[in-house]
């Protein structure tokens, strides 16, 4: 079955082309536009310029997915897809309304099924989806404990099959990709921060700032990252003059505390369920310092475990349209166009 698949919830306009096999999904083609350079100006995003912009995207990646998979895009006729996913919540409702009202006229005029999709199991399907030759690659096992790690998201869920998935916790406050941007805030550097704070943390020093590690020994399941902006600002009042190696210091100080957090929380999580896969996910499962940690604790301290970990191709862990497609296979039912509506506020059902 080949699917296309649309998301546009937040400040990424993404279409792809998804075909699926027993266990695995490829992916065909994608083409993604983002407004993310305009909101740097603004330190984040605006839900009204991200939707405008959404509107100005959509039917460019549309045509360009098809094009690249080698399927014609006209409106009369219907192309050679089975089904349209489309992401329908959580996220900006401006935003979220481009991609749904889009795919229902679609779906009117190809006379095809929607399959409406939730964005934060799409994150974790983005582990389903093979874009690569590469021979050794594999699909997770179950059970599983899967962490969403995303700029608005921070979740841990036990799934048993595809079918029967648990929330275990989640933040009570900021989002860990929220710690990442708002600490970059408060340090001057551009949206979203995460990429950048990565790469200034190489080069710093990890005895210089040692920040709190909130509710890392806590038995439930929840996060809390909102106490760690406020302790770099403090730091950062009490610095006369912030040079470059203090930036560094400071943004390895951060990074090693959401770090050590994600690690002992999900990791306690997976020898409590006796999972055989820990699934990454989210833009903040790009970071390679947090993949490596959890390898390393993997490979030292739950060794007995045989826990094998996953976590998207980089490119696939920030929003996009083929892990809509991905989720699509596994976890949805084809709807009529009729019966898709946009939630913004949408979580685990
Ligand atoms: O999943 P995503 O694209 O959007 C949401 O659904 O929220 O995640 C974006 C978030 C931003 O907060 C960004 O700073 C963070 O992911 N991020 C990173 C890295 N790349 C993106 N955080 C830390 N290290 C990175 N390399
Ligand atoms: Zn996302």
């Amino acid at each position: 079955m080949k699917i296309l698949a649309i998301e546009t919830s937040f400040d990424e306009t993404s279409a792809a082309i998804v075909e699926n096999t027993k266990e695995e999904v490829n992916l065909i083609s994608q083409s993604t536009a983002t407004s993310m350079a305009l909101h740097g100006s603004t330190g984040g995003v605006i839900p009204e310029v991200a939707a405008r912009e959404q509107i100005k995207y959509i039917i460019p990646v549309i045509s360009d997915a098809l094009k690249k998979a080698k399927i014609s895009f006209d409106t009369h006729t219907p192309p050679g897809i089975d089904a349209i996913a489309v992401t329908y919540g959580p996220g900006l409702i401006g935003s979220l309304l481009v991609g749904v009202e889009t795919v229902k006229t679609l779906s009117y005029l190809w006379n095809k099924p929607l399959i409406p999709v939730n964005h934060l199991f799409g994150h974790i399907y983005a582990n389903w989806l093979r874009d690569s030759g590469d021979e050794l690659w594999k699909v997770p096992s179950f059970p599983a404990i899967a962490l969403i790690v995303s700029g608005a998201h921070t979740d841990l869920l036990l799934m048993k099959s595809h079918a029967d998935i648990t929330w275990l916790g989640g933040t009570r406050d900021d989002a860990a990709g929220e710690a990442f941007d708002k600490t970059g805030r408060l340090l001057h550097l551009p949206y979203p921060a995460g990429p950048k704070i990565e790469e200034l943390a190489k080069d710093g020093n990890p005895n210089a700032f040692h920040f709190p590690r909130p509710l890392m020994y806590d038995k439930a399941y929840d996060f809390s990252f909102s106490g760690l902006k406020t302790a770099v600002l403090r730091e950062v009042q009490k610095i006369q003059n912030i040079n470059g190696q203090i930036v560094k210091d400071l943004s390895r100080g951060v990074q090693d505390a959401i770090t050590d957090v994600l690690v002992s929380k999900t990791l306690k999580a997976a020898e409590e369920f006796g999972v055989q896969s820990v699934i990454l996910s989210g833009g903040v499962a790009a970071n390679e310092t947090l993949r490596t940690a959890f390898q390393e604790m993997l490979d030292t301290k739950y060794q007995i475990l045989h826990t094998k970990l996953f976590a998207p191709t980089k490119s696939l862990c920030t929003d996009n349209a083929a892990m809509i497609g991905a989720a699509a296979f596994f976890r949805d039912q084809q709807v009529h166009w009729d019966n898709v509506t946009a939630n913004p506020e949408l979580y685990f059902d």
